[in-house]
């Protein structure tokens, strides 16, 4: 777990509310869940997945109840959707924060990171799946990134799916011990699964498995057909990877993934998502189809730092206020400048005029604002350019509207 200090702090903030332009723009609202759910609501991701076996920070709380802290917020949706039954559908949210799994950290994994993501439920249409991914495409877009790819894949109809897990289950089986003892457990639980193993010597075994593409029925194949039109439509790049299963037991039919070019490949997901209809049946709501995508914000802002898009910046200050008589001075010119809208701070504790124009400079002002016994006697203030031009003085009662007129060329002055 990580402190997320400024200047990086101010970048994370921005990174969600560019987030929420995006998605804001084509009707999606903001749900906000609790951190803590009872455990129930994650083990309906899946008990074949890691997240829920063997990451999840899970507790008994005072009143004996079993919680957890989210690994991730889908499942706390589609909860929410069936507790409270929104009256218009397609319910369409969006959501940011953080997420909790007991990982082996290193870079681009931590154990809290942090999400923004969307989900829609209700509305069973192929267009819908192209709208949610052209969403997280132009996401990408907007922080500049250049080298993200878009993989997709179906994972079919539920009968298709199933058919196509107990192929694969047969397929597995027949390699016996030659699979990974890791995979053989995996196996037992949910076989779909095991394509996602990266170790070594399951590999033959996951190129030669059977393709899910071979057990579509006519409607999977025909969705999934739409799908991929709809992303040509809209100029979209994307490769279709039949042995894309994503991490978590829910998808069914389409699942996506937007992959940064610079990462180690066990890390270079930057988010994902995918159908999954069922899910808010599972959690006690009405059958209501649903898909979403969920991005990792510590790994996608890592990955504008590799490509050099998206920087942090530092807080940018208008003005620093330099008082050297008494400090009540500027008490009433912090205020009005702040109010006027501009992003001003001052010095404390009775410093030096050198001590605090040495704060001033540091601070990275762009004027200082000064006032001395001088000013205080005439009514006036000096403003100081910090960087190239002459100071000058100015009316106590001008000097919002004298910084606000030299603000964007102080070359004026
Ligand atoms: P996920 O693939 O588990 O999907 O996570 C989505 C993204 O969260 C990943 O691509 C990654 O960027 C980030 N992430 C996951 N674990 C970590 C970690 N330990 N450290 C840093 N980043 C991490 C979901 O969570 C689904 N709820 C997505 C979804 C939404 N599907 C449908 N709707």
């Amino acid at each position: 777990m990580r402190d997320i200090l400024p200047p990086e702090s101010g970048r994370w903030r921005r990174f969600t509310a560019v987030f929420a332009d995006v998605v804001e723009a084509a009707g999606y609202q903001q749900v906000i869940p609790p951190l803590l759910e009872d455990l129930g609501v994650f083990t309906r991701i899946g008990d074949a997945t890691d997240v829920v076996t063997k990451e999840m920070y899970d507790f008994v709380d005072k009143g004996d109840r079993r919680v957890a802290l989210r690994p991730e917020q889908t499942a706390s949706v589609c909860r929410a959707f069936a507790q409270h039954r929104p009256p218009v559908l397609p319910w369409k949210v969006f959501y940011s924060g953080p997420n909790f799994r007991y990982e082996k950290p290193q870079r681009g994994r931590y154990r809290q990171f942090d999400q923004v993501g969307i989900e829609v439920l209700g509305v069973d249409d192929p267009m819908l799946d192209v709208e949610v991914i052209a969403l997280g495409w132009e996401f990408y877009r907007r922080l500049g990134l250049q080298q993200v790819s878009l993989i997709v894949n179906s994972l079919g109809e539920p009968d298709d799916r199933g058919r196509y897990v107990e192929a694969l289950r047969v397929h597995f089986e027949a390699a016996g011990e030659e699979l990974t003892e890791q995979s053989r457990i995996t196996l037992a639980k949910n076989p779909l699964r095991v394509l996602d193993s990266k170790r070594g010597p399951d590999q033959a075994f996951i190129a030669s498995a059977p393709q899910i593409a071979d057990f579509y029925s006519g409607d999977a194949a025909g969705h999934f057909d739409k799908v991929q039109a709809g992303l040509r439509a809209l100029d979209i790049p994307f490769t279709v990877e039949p042995k894309l299963v994503r991490g978590l037991d829910y998808y069914r039919s389409t699942i996506f993934e937007f992959q940064g070019g610079t990462f180690e490949s066990a890390q270079n997901g930057l988010g994902g998502g995918g159908r999954y209809d069922g899910l808010v049946e599972a959690l006690g709501g009405p059958a209501t189809p649903g898909i979403g995508f969920a991005l990792g914000v510590d790994r996608t802002l890592i990955a504008c730092d590799d490509e050099g898009c998206f920087p942090a910046v530092p807080l940018e200050l208008d003005a620093y206020v330099v008082d050297v008589v008494g400090g009540l001075e500027a008490v009433a010119i912090t205020s009005e400048l702040r109010a006027a809208g501009f992003t001003v701070d001052r010095s404390f504790e009775n410093r030096s005029m050198k001590a605090q124009m040495k704060q001033a400079n540091r601070s990275g002002a762009r004027f200082a604002v000064i006032v001395g016994q001088t000013e205080l006697t005439e009514g006036t203030v000096t403003i100081k350019p910090m960087g190239p031009g002459d100071q000058f003085n100015t009316p106590r009662t001008e000097v919002a509207t004298m910084l606000a007129s030299i603000q964007n060329d102080p070359q004026d002055t």
